[in-house]
């Protein structure tokens, strides 16, 4: 959906890694999550949270967005997962989830990981159509019980 605010820049800052985001970040994170998943259980994978590397996109100094990247070091090849993305429905349309994205490639470049995992659930095209334009390949996991039914799964080499 397209916002009023045509000219805004936004920043991404990454916020902390696992066991080292603050409380003021977890509690942004959370009131962005509640905002973008209407609806859903927004208090579950908490543990999995605590695991994750977090971005929060800001406009104005305001926050609109945030991504968090899940590390599965004991997978061969290793790789990271899209644990969770929000966009504020203003500021939607507008590639925050791209520059998200790049952000989370960056990071993992830096530890040495070149593969990059996501899914989208078959009705959310914004979320499948932002990374097959980064050039997102999907893919059938190798283990049916790993992720979501009825889910599409991407990945891509970095
Ligand atoms: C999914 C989500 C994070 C995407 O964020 P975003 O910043 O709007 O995404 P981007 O602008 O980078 O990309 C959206 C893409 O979907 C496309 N798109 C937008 N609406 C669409 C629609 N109704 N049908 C198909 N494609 C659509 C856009 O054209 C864009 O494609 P492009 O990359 O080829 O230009 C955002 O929609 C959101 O927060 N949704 C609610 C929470 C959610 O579902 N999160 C994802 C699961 S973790």
């Amino acid at each position: 959906m397209r916002g009023p605010w045509p000219m805004l820049a936004y920043r991404v800052r990454y916020v902390g890694g696992p066991g080292e985001i603050s409380q003021k970040y977890i509690d942004i994170i959370h009131k962005l999550q509640v905002k973008t998943f209407e609806g859903e259980d927004v208090a579950s994978k908490r543990r999995k949270k605590a695991e994750c590397h977090w971005w929060v996109v800001y406009a104005d100094g305001e926050p609109v967005g945030f991504g968090g990247l899940q590390l599965f070091n004991y997978f061969k090849p290793k790789f990271g997962f899209i644990f969770l993305t929000g966009v504020l429905k203003e500021h939607q349309g507008k590639g925050i989830k791209k520059k998200i994205v790049r952000c989370m490639e960056k990071k993992l470049r830096s530890l040495g990981i070149t593969r990059l995992v996501s899914y989208a659930s078959y009705w959310n095209l914004p979320s499948a159509n932002s990374l097959l334009s980064m050039g997102y390949k999907l893919y059938k996991p190798s283990d049916p019980d790993w992720g979501m039914k009825g889910a599409y799964f991407l990945r891509k080499e970095l």
